[in-house]
């Protein structure tokens, strides 16, 4: 490309949103210089911008709605458990495509002290990998690898806080008030105390409070994590620009996507729960701009595990957007929470509240990730039933730990918080469907029912509108890993328990078609196909709930171009009914047999998919 007519490129994208950028930046900062510096990096970071990546920019500027696809599949994973390394990874590419994969999320690889690193959450230096995953090299040339596959990559970005080995925190230690300013340092208990009194924990047991108590400099640091993760100061500009660069310099590795950790944390006001303010919704706004001025072809995905109506805002406005992708995580948590009861009935109402959103509202759809799962259900909701929140909490975290008789599940309870009786819950997809158990009961008819589940539910999140974001392992129906308890750095944290080591012995196995591991790639990869060739999975299919008058059954209908769907799900482990009556004859997708849908028997833990015949 031209210099001039980069140039060019660079100043009007850049005039599409100087105005509304300063206006924000000066309601934070007021601060002229700060903003000129901030434009001359974006420039200087968008000439480093490799060609390749230039032209990525230019495609996907053209057709906005890019990774709104049909075939968008992402998978979760750790470097070191899957691969080894950078380079291993690059190595195991074609595995990934083997899962249909075309969107790599890599769970944080930055250098992170070993003892305190949160797994890899708490950042000792943005621009350096961690030495035993490789270098930042290895990134961008694995990001390379990665586009000439059509595969995206997505990272981490922990905006919200540094490791107390980050050059920045190591200065502010040693009495640097510019240092100390890009965190929240007290000298008495006054202003923590006043804070304390709003903000609620993160990590109720493993990590009690919000302050740290530095005894070599006799300050309190803001540590709403864990005590070696301190909290950044975005009141400072240094802090909001030098976290601006680090994010172009990543887009500039080749990253397609970067998640936003922890962000509704980003803002802290006394007297306030600390918790998605209204100068974070700026920062977000900012960020999204400064992307669509140096990188426009990256996406920004939001994590937000809040209720949905703190989760929504996060996408801004049509006409003044934030994140492109949010976490569905209130699904998620539902989801297994109809699991327990046998009941659908909030969840169909989810599923409502999110259907009802303007379609380019992108949710990110999965079953679990590398946290546990909060309880964060809509219990105003569930009350009419009687299910009050902390004994309904309590009977879901007995019945995925498999206290309850009849449970099959297997898993750990996280943060079990005695203040609040609110404990959440860890395990695989697979454990918490009861493979695990009945594995080990080695009992043939349990173990049906369960790969039933986990397939079931697998076939569900397939057919929700948004992106389907596979957690590695499950594809071949890993179960829960104990050793973490071994190890001194993890033993205290159970997240650990679903962070296990890839079984690459087991994925060997996939080639058998009865085996666990064939049965559940098989279906997965059966039900991939299906999504990626049936234009009914269009993201702008029409999506609703289809009540078929049975409590255990959620019923999911697409209409797109004269095609319709049904996706029948039941979450029960016998035989119900769904009570329909369409008319007309479908196809299975699966079978490809014929079916009418008058008052269907779906087998426990079934589901049907089936396609209206034209
Ligand atoms: C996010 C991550 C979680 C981490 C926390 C602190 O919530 O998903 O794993 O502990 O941020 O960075």
């Amino acid at each position: 490309m031209m210099k001039a007519n980069a140039d060019e490129i660079f100043k009007k994208r850049l005039e599409r949103h100087h105005d509304e950028l300063k206006w924000l930046y000066m309601e934070l900062y007021n601060n002229d210089s700060m903003f000129a510096e901030l434009c001359t990096n974006m420039y200087l970071f968008y000439t480093d911008r490799r060609n390749p990546l230039k032209k990525r920019d230019k495609q996907r500027e053209e057709n906005p709605g890019w990774f709104r696809k049909n075939d968008m599949l992402g998978m979760m994973l750790y470097i070191d458990n899957f691969a080894g390394n950078l380079k291993g990874v690059k190595q195991k590419l074609s595995y990934l495509e083997n899962c249909n994969v075309n969107y790599l999320h890599l769970m944080p690889f930055l250098d992170s002290p070993k003892e305190h690193s949160d797994g890899g959450y708490a950042v000792a230096n943005f621009r350096k990998v961690r030495p035993d995953l490789g270098t930042m090299r290895d990134l961008s040339e694995l990001a390379d690898v990665c586009h000439e596959k059509g595969l995206n990559l997505c990272m981490d970005f922990v905006m919200n806080h540094t490791s107390e080995e980050h050059e920045w925190a190591v200065r502010a230690r040693e009495g640097d008030g510019e240092y100390m300013s890009r965190y929240f340092f007290y000298n008495n208990y006054d202003i923590p105390a006043q804070y304390e009194k709003t903000i609620p924990q993160v990590f109720p047991t493993t990590a009690p409070g919000n302050f740290t108590y530095l005894p070599e400099i006799g300050h309190y640091v803001m540590t709403t994590f864990y005590p070696y993760q301190w909290d950044l100061n975005y009141k400072n500009p240094r802090v909001f620009n030098e976290m601006m660069y680090n994010f172009l310099f990543f887009a500039n590795q080749g990253m397609d996507i970067i998640r936003i950790d922890a962000v509704p944390y980003i803002w802290k006001e006394p007297g306030t729960s600390c918790r998605n303010l209204r100068q974070v919704h700026t920062i977000v706004r900012m960020m999204r701009m400064i992307g669509e001025i140096v990188c426009p072809s990256v996406l920004l995905l939001g994590e937000v595990v809040m209720e949905p109506e703190k989760v929504v805002p996060y996408f801004g406005t049509l006409e003044k957007p934030e994140c492109h992708m949010l976490y569905n995580v209130t699904t998620m948590a539902t989801t297994w929470n109809s699991v327990a009861t046998k009941d659908i009935r909030l969840l169909k109402r989810q599923m409502d509240i999110v259907n009802s959103l303007p379609g380019e509202y992108t949710f990110l759809n999965y079953l679990r990730c590398h946290d546990d799962i909060g309880w964060g259900l809509d219990f105003s909701f569930l009350n009419q039933w009687e299910m009050q929140e902390v004994p309904h909490k309590r009977f879901l975290n007995d019945y995925f730990t498999g206290k309850i008789p009849g449970s099959v599940s297997r898993g750990e309870l996280y943060n079990d918080d005695p203040v609040t009786q609110d404990a959440r819950f860890c395990g695989t997809t697979a454990s918490m469907c009861g493979i695990e158990s009945a594995e080990s009961e080695q009992d043939a008819d349990k173990w049906e029912a369960a790969v039933g589940l986990d397939i079931m539910l697998h076939a569900y999140m397939l057919a929700q509108s948004g992106i389907p974001m596979l957690y590695s392992g499950d594809e071949i129906g890993q179960l829960n890993d104990y050793s973490y308890r071994e190890d001194p750095d993890k033993a205290a944290d159970s997240r650990y328990v679903h962070r296990g080591k890839f079984r690459w012995d087991l994925a060997e196995k996939r080639r058998d078609g009865k085996g666990l591991q064939g049965r559940i790639f098989n279906a997965l990869n059966q039900l991939e196909q299906i999504r990626k060739q049936e234009q009914v999975f269009d993201a702008s299919a029409k999506v609703y709930t289809y009540d078929v008058h049975n409590d255990s059954i959620l019923c999911l209908t697409r209409e797109m171009a004269g095609d319709k769907f049904f996706g029948i799900f039941n979450f029960a482990d016998q035989p119900e009914t769904a009570w329909m009556q369409e008319e007309g004859s479908y196809t299975d997708l699966l079978t490809k047999k014929t079916v009418t849908l008058r008052d269907l028997t779906v087998p426990g833990h079934g589901f049907y998919w089936v396609k209206r015949k034209n």
